[in-house]
């Protein structure tokens, strides 16, 4: 080689380390900022996640596994299939993101000029959405046992309004939250649960019967819930000396006795909601009547379900619900002109994170949109979350060890008027599945239901479900055994002055 050429080598490799210098993301301009914006909201002190990620040594510590798990997707957590829909509170990372970390870590995590680090992240102590202006505390710490059943148990707080008061952010803060799985809540004005509460002489009164078909449901918190205001000018309405009742669902953590006090804050609207607004869960309650029954092993039980829309609603959110063996969450809306479009779309649910998936923009559904929920288990051994070996048959129950699923839009409508005619075609969902439940003799879907519920939804004994069964016979026209949408409907036009015990199923 000669000189002329090995000076033009040796320039070249200088040029070449200098520009991946420039390239190699060091921790205090590229890392940090990342981390404190997609990360250190969980992972600091008092929040869920198990260590804190904030300094160049914690961060270091983990490198490598760090960029494994964002590869993976499993960190940050966030459930929905990237690029099928665009959520306002995706809290995932994007490509360059991910590939950012990996270039950090090979590159062996170098920290780069300490003087170049951004300030720490400040996060809101206490409240996340600030100081609520009414604080409602469940009166008593109440005692869930280190093992046992799951239990649901209702708890009363007087909110002490004297006047109606309209709420826009419903924060829910749990005492003990190793053991609080979810929360619904209700507004109760007939006193009805007071004197429930009276009656028991333990803090709260149990069961979920008595609230979900008495009071109005005002919404509820789950696992992964990120508080937020409900946005677009809409709120809740709380009249005046009404009862908040917080119906806990309590899973006991299998290790440590907890006492559970929960608090509630609710933000004042200075205006009433700006539109009627309202959920539509596909299956409605749950799916409490779609005759869920898994069998053991089974890999991929799917149900489907579908609700024709009667009035034009605009989507603002979508959320999943099911208990450990859920695996495949769809929906999707099929508008009037055939056009197909995806509003949830998820294939590894994960229990530990329910979340309201916001959409970036509401969605606008027309009257006569269809859409359609696919809710899928997995009931075999290689299901990571199974908890029983072998499996066993599931059905339809409130406890962790059942199983549930339902996907829930929430919606925005034009009149008061329109919501009803809503909430009347949810109450048709229902009844229809009640008549699909008798029409196939799924005496144990529906005995389930009873005595689930708390023997409050009466469910005929077997004789009068044989002749209920002789009855829906005649609704199956072209006799192919199945009851189809059309054949439903004079089943349910009959039904429906009948149907008590479920209360409105929509917000109020
Ligand atoms: C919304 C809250 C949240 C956010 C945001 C979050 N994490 Fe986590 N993280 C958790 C929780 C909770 C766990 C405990 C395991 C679980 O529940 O999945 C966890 C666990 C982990 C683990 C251990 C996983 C294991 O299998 O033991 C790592 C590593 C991790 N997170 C890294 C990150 C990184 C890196 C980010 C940001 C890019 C991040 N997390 C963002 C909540 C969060």
């Amino acid at each position: 080689m000669t000189r002329r050429s090995n000076l033009v080598s040796a320039l070249f490799t200088l040029l070449c380390s200098a520009a991946q210098g420039a390239d190699m993301p060091t921790f205090t301009e590229q890392i940090a900022p990342l981390v404190y914006e997609k990360c250190a909201g969980c992972h600091r002190d008092g929040q869920g996640a198990p260590f804190t990620l904030l300094t160049y040594a914690q961060v270091k510590k983990r490198a490598l596994q760090i960029a494994d798990i964002t590869d993976e997707r499993v960190m940050p957590p966030w459930h929905a299939e990237h690029g099928v829909v665009d959520y306002a509170n995706d809290r995932s990372l994007n490509d360059e993101q991910i590939a950012l970390i990996r270039r950090w870590v090979d590159a062996g995590t170098p920290e780069g000029d300490p003087a170049r680090l951004p300030p720490a992240p400040k996060f809101p102590e206490g409240w996340q959405l600030g100081k609520p202006d009414l604080i409602a505390e469940v009166p008593e710490g109440y005692s869930v046992p280190a093992e046992g059943p799951d239990t649901y148990r209702n708890f009363v707080v007087p909110l002490g309004l004297t006047e109606e008061t309209w709420v826009n952010a419903i924060e829910f803060r749990p005492g003990a939250p190793s053991v609080v799985h979810h929360v619904l809540y209700f507004i109760d004005t007939s006193g009805k649960a007071r004197e429930a509460d009276a009656a028991d002489p333990a803090p709260g009164y149990n069961g979920m019967g008595r609230s979900n078909g008495n009071f109005r449901y005002l919404g509820g918190w789950d696992l992964g819930t990120q508080a937020a205001a409900l946005g677009y000018g809409l709120a809740w309405l709380l009249p005046k000396g009404a009862d908040l009742v917080l119906q806990v669902h309590y899973h006991p953590n299998g290790k440590l006795a907890q006492t559970d006090r929960a608090v509630v804050g609710f933000h004042f609207a200075d205006k009433p909601t700006a539109r009627p607004w309202t959920i539509v869960p596909v299956p409605p309650f749950f799916g409490i009547l779609s005759g869920i029954n898994i069998p053991p092993g089974e890999k991929e039980y799917i149900k489907e379900s579908s609700m024709v829309l009667p009035v034009d609603i605009e989507a603002i959110g979508v959320n999943a619900h099911a208990h450990y063996l859920g695996k495949r969450m769809e929906m999707t809306a099929t508008l009037p002109n055939g056009e197909k479009q995806w509003l949830l779309k998820m294939v590894n649910w994960n229990f530990a994170w329910q979340e309201d998936y916001a959409f970036k923009q509401p969605v606008k559904l027309p009257a006569g949109t269809r859409l359609d929920a696919l809710i899928s288990w997995d009931n075999s051994d290689s299901n990571p979350y199974q908890f029983a070996h072998p499996p066993r048959a599931v059905r339809w129950g409130p406890t962790s060890a059942d199983e549930m699923g339902t996907l829930t839009l929430t919606v925005m409508l034009n009149t008061a008027e329109e919501k009803k005619t809503l909430h009347t075609e949810l109450k048709r969902t229902l009844t229809g599945q009640l008549i699909q439940r008798v029409f196939e003799k799924d005496i144990d879907g529906l005995g389930t239901v009873r005595s689930q519920i708390g023997g409050e939804v009466s469910v005929p004994d077997p004789e009068q479900l044989a002749r209920f069964h002789a009855l829906t016979l005649g609704l199956d026209i072209n006799k192919d055994g199945k009851l189809d949408h059309a054949e439903l409907q004079p089943g349910i036009n009959f039904v429906i002055p009948m149907m008590r015990g479920f209360g409105e199923i929509g917000i109020d």
